[in-house]
């Protein structure tokens, strides 16, 4: 009996956990937006690392590399196809790994799995029928690479004259008439209705809302067009069997989240634990539509597994506008005067259903206050020489803890670190990151009135008072230490030079480690630690300018 239960258990185990986001089109360098999704998805992930750490994790992440688009963002590099894909492409590796973007597979379209993956998904379209030729005509956005019902668009004057565009995108859209496959795109409405009636499939609600109204209105599930005269589309992978036609760019992008999976190899499949469906799809709320209606319905088509959850987020705005690469009004991360501390804002400010506005001023004001002074003088008082001089995490004795408890900001801060995870955790599981955060800031607040009111540097004075000292050292250290625990899928390298410091062990930095505050242990003996030495500044203070350097030097 107790053989089956271990069997079955390895075999759920085995199961992977498949995070997901966008692969991002080639056509420019990428941007704080590009950066937002990838780091959600990434928090996700570490999350799921943190509370289950015997469950393997695949992270994907990528390029799209074909296209009009990028054949003419190509052309107007004046650089091929393929070297220009490779530059830009090689941009995004490079940004995710400045910013511990810990993706496991980074998939280009332009690769031979890839090109493998979608030829093999076209044909199971086609052989079963779901895949019809058409002359076609209407209205098509080449920035958005879509066809837009004429009634989505209408007519701006600009100073080039009269322009059709996309009301959805803003984006300019052109007459085109040519001959098409067509995808059944119609035959799924009920489909895609039954799949959206499961419960969270789609986060937020609101967007979940948003797709089941899409559903019902038939503009949005016409048949559609999945292939483009190769003429006009040359950089694009070929119909199987028609090299007259080009594979539309969004069939081709979408199949990605299945190249990764292994898909079409069986063995591979299979070797890397059936990972298909994903578990969590990260987009933004731009793409929803193809993510929440095409792909679920080409994977129906294919008689394959829709995604278990859609996570859609909303956009990160500059002065009320959309940050975008076509608008130009885009932010670089690694241009910013605090980019070790943009992550942290991403996660820290938006929420996944709402815009939020980026401001050099915000990112500034939010390092110096939260990471700087509420986290990183803390450590520093609490670790440095004039109140810890042994440079140790002292053992707590019980007896005199209660002593200190008389006061209300002890009693306050040992309540806070106790219901501390159990509050984390569920905000996790909802994607509120910005509630984790408030929730740990909230606790080291606590800790820092509970420090000013203890007053240990009075304690240090007076030999007769060594022990309580330690205990105030150690309440403090250990709230530092189960709020880095929690802060390591939202800050993993602010986390870890903490915990480095600290010199908690690699293995003891997991979600249940961070479950029982020391003073909720029975039983426990704790030992007295030593910190690990030299010099240490968690989070510099950033000055706008240097001046204002020099006279807060002064001031201090
Ligand atoms: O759409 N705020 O690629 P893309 C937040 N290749 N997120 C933003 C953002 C902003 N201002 N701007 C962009 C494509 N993003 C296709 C996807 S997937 C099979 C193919 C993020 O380079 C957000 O995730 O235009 C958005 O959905 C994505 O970048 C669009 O990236
Ligand atoms: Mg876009």
């Amino acid at each position: 009996m107790r053989l089956t239960t271990r069997l079955l258990s390895s075999l759920v185990q085995k199961r992977p956990f498949y995070v997901t986001t966008p692969i991002f089109y080639v056509n420019a360098a990428p941007h704080l937006g590009h950066l937002y999704t990838a780091v959600v998805a990434d928090a996700i992930q570490r999350f799921e690392k943190l509370t289950n750490p015997d469950c393997k994790v695949i992270f994907s992440t990528g390029t799209d590399e074909h296209g009009t688009k990028i054949q003419q963002a190509a052309a107007k590099a004046n650089q091929s196809p393929p070297e220009y894909c490779s530059t830009i492409s090689k941009e995004y590796r490079d940004l995710f790994k400045e910013f511990h973007v810990d993706y496991t597979d980074f998939v280009r379209t332009t690769e031979e799995r890839h090109l493998k993956a979608v030829k093999h998904f076209w044909k199971e379209l086609r052989d079963q029928d779901y895949i019809y030729k058409a002359k076609y005509s209407g209205w098509y956005s080449v920035n958005d690479e879509a066809f837009v019902p004429e009634t989505h668009t209408r007519e701006e004057v600009t100073n080039d004259g009269k322009v059709r565009v996309s009301i959805e995108s803003g984006h300019r859209v052109e007459w085109t008439e040519e001959s098409n496959y067509m995808f059944r795109l119609s035959a799924f409405k009920t489909h895609l209705k039954n799949w959206l009636k499961t419960d969270g499939v789609v986060k937020p609600v609101k967007f979940h809302k948003q797709l089941q109204e899409m559903v019902e209105d038939d503009v949005y599930l016409p048949d559609i067009s999945v292939s483009r005269p190769a003429s006009r589309v040359h950089w694009a992978i070929r119909v199987p069997d028609d090299e007259e036609q080009s594979i539309y760019v969004w069939l081709d992008a979408l199949v990605n989240y299945l190249t990764v999976s292994g898909y079409p190899d069986d063995e591979l499949v299979k070797s890397r634990g059936r990972p298909w469906p994903a578990d969590v799809q990260v987009v933004g709320k731009d793409i929803m539509k193809f993510h929440g209606i095409y792909w679920p319905a080409f994977l129906m088509a294919a008689r394959r597994h829709p995604p278990r959850r859609l996570l859609v987020h909303s956009h990160w705005t500059v002065n009320g506008n959309k940050m975008s690469k076509s608008v130009g009004n885009v932010v670089h991360p690694r241009g910013v005067p605090a980019a070790h501390a943009l992550r942290y804002l991403l996660l820290r400010e938006a929420t996944v259903a709402d815009d939020a506005n980026y401001s050099e001023t915000k990112l500034i004001n939010t390092a110096n206050a939260e990471l700087a002074d509420t986290l990183g003088n803390l450590v520093s008082r609490s670790i440095g020489s004039a109140l810890n001089p042994r440079g140790e995490f002292p053992a707590l004795r019980p007896a005199l803890l209660t002593k200190c408890c008389q006061l209300q900001p002890t009693v306050l801060l040992l309540h806070q670190v106790q219901v501390l995870p159990e509050i984390c955790h569920k905000h996790y599981t909802n994607y509120q990151f910005y509630k984790v955060v408030d929730a740990v800031i909230r606790a080291l607040h606590m800790a820092n009135l509970f420090f000013e009111t203890l007053k240990p540097w009075e304690l240090k004075k007076k030999p007769e008072c060594q022990k309580e000292l330690d205990v105030v050292l150690h309440v403090t250290l250990e709230t530092i230490r189960i709020c880095s625990i929690i802060l390591q899928p939202i800050v993993p390298d602010i986390s870890k030079k903490v915990l480095d410091k600290l010199q908690i062990p690699e293995c003891s930095r997991n979600w249940t480690d961070c479950e029982v505050p020391s003073w909720n242990m029975e039983d426990a003996i704790h030992e007295t630690k030593k910190i690990q030495g030299g010099k240490f500044v968690l989070f510099p203070r950033i000055y706008v300018d240097k001046s204002q350097k020099r006279t807060s030097a002064k001031t201090a």
